[in-house]
C-alpha cells in the first residue's frame, strides 16, 4: 500500500507588521472591535515589491530543509493561491525554476481560502496513483494587495504569508482522508470583482476590492465547517477523542471556537494563529501547521484534522497522522 506523508514544513511571513492600533489610524475602527469580533490583533503585509512567489520560495526552502531534501528530489509543485504573481505563467512554475527544481509537474490552483487543502488533496492523489514521489505543496497569498484600505469591513481581516510542506510517498500512513466541496450558489457573498476575462480595466481602481457579506459568510462557514469536520472523522472511523490537534483555517476566532465546540474539542487542542497572522487565505492552514510543529506541540504520529472554508464557497478537510 502506498501512502503519502508530510516530512517537512515551513512558513514565511513578510517583515512588515500592521497592528490593530495602526489600523485605528487608517479607518474608523478600534482594536477592541477587531479583537472581539475576529480575534485578530496583528497581521503581516508584503512590501510593495514583494510577490507571492517570493514568499513561496522562502517557505519552501525551510520546508525542504526540515524534510532533508534537495531541489533535485522534488518531482511536483502545487500551489494554492488566489493572488498569483501573474495571470500566467502559473506561480508554481516560477517557484520551481527559482528553487532549481528540475522540470516537473507544476501548477497552481485557486480555491480561495481552501487553496492549500485542495492542493494537498491533489498531491495526495498523485502520490497514491504512483505519479509523484515527493511533492512541494504550498498555500500562499498577497491578499493585502487586493484589499481596499478604506473599507473597514474587510481591511481589518486579512494578512499575507506562505506555508509549505513536503509530501512524500511512504510505507507508513500519513494522510488518511481528504474531503473537498464547493457550491457556487454562494458566489456573491464573498468575491473579488476583477479577473482576466472580466472587468480587468477596473484593476487598481476603487471598484476593485474584496466584496463580502460578513454575517452571511459567518453563518455558512460555521455550519459547513462543523459538517466537514464531523464527516472527515466519521468516514475514517476516527473518534473525536483520538484527535490530537485541529488546525482550522484562521479566518475568525469565533468561527474556530464554534467548530471546536461541534467536535467537543477543548481550545487547548486547536492551533491558533489568527491573532498574529489575520486571515491569510490559502496560507493560513500550512502556516498554522508549521507553527505547531516548530513550537513542539505537534509531534510525529499525532492525529491531526485540518480544515478550511473560503470564497465560492469552497471547503475541505484533510485528516492525517503527522
Ligand atoms: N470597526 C468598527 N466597526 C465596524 C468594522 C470595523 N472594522 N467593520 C464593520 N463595522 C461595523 C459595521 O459597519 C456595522 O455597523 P452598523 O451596525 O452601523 O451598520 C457594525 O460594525 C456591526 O457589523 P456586523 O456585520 O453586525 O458585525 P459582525 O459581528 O457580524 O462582525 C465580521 C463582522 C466581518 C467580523 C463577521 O461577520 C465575520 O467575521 N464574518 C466572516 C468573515 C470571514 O471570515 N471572511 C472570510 C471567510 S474565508
Amino acid at each position: 500500500m502506498t501512502y503519502s506523508r508530510i516530512t517537512g514544513t515551513g512558513r514565511f511571513l513578510p517583515e512588515k507588521v500592521l497592528t490593530n492600533f495602526d489600523l485605528e489610524k487608517i479607518v474608523d475602527t478600534t482594536d477592541e472591535w477587531i479583537r472581539t469580533r475576529t480575534g485578530v490583533e496583528r497581521r503581516h503585509c508584503v512590501a510593495e515589491d514583494q510577490t507571492t512567489s517570493d514568499m513561496c520560495v522562502e517557505a519552501a526552502k525551510v520546508a525542504m530543509e526540515s524534510a532533508g531534501v534537495r531541489p533535485a528530489d522534488i518531482d511536483m509543485v502545487i500551489i494554492g493561491t488566489t493572488s498569483p504573481d501573474l495571470i500566467f505563467p502559473n506561480v508554481a512554475t516560477l517557484v520551481q525554476h527559482r528553487l532549481g527544481i528540475p522540470a516537473c509537474t507544476a501548477f497552481s490552483l485557486e480555491a480561495a481560502c481552501t487553496g492549500f487543502i485542495y492542493a494537498l488533496t491533489t498531491a495526495d492523489k498523485f502520490i497514491k496513483a504512483g505519479e509523484s514521489k515527493r511533492a512541494l505543496v504550498i498555500g500562499a497569498e498577497c491578499i493585502t494587495k487586493l484589499v481596499d484600505w478604506s473599507d473597514r469591513n474587510t481591511c481589518v481581516l486579512f494578512g499575507d504569508g506562505a506555508g509549505a510542506v513536503i509530501l512524500e510517498q511512504s510505507d507508513e500512513q500519513g494522510i488518511i482522508g481528504c474531503h473537498l466541496g464547493a457550491d457556487g450558489q454562494y458566489k456573491d457573498l464573498l468575491y473579488y470583482p476583477v479577473g482576466a476575462s472580466k472587468d480587468l480595466a477596473k484593476a487598481g481602481t476603487d471598484e476593485a476590492s474584496i466584496m463580502m457579506s460578513g454575517k452571511d459568510v459567518f453563518k455558512v462557514a460555521v455550519s459547513t465547517l462543523g459538517n466537514v469536520a464531523s464527516k472527515a472523522l466519521e468516514s475514517a472511523g476516527v473518534s473525536q477523542d483520538e484527535l490530537d490537534w485541529l488546525i482550522p483555517h484562521q479566518a475568525n476566532l469565533r468561527i474556530i471556537q464554534a467548530t471546536a465546540k461541534r467536535l467537543n474539542l477543548p481550545m487547548e487542542k486547536v492551533i491558533l494563529t489568527v491573532q498574529d497572522h489575520g486571515n491569510t487565505s490559502a496560507a493560513s492552514v500550512p502556516m498554522a501547521l508549521d507553527v505547531g510543529v516548530r513550537d513542539g506541540r505537534i509531534k510525529r504520529d499525532q492525529m491531526i484534522l485540518m480544515e478550511a472554508f473560503g470564497g465560492g464557497f469552497t471547503w475541505g478537510s484533510v485528516l492525517m497522522r503527522f
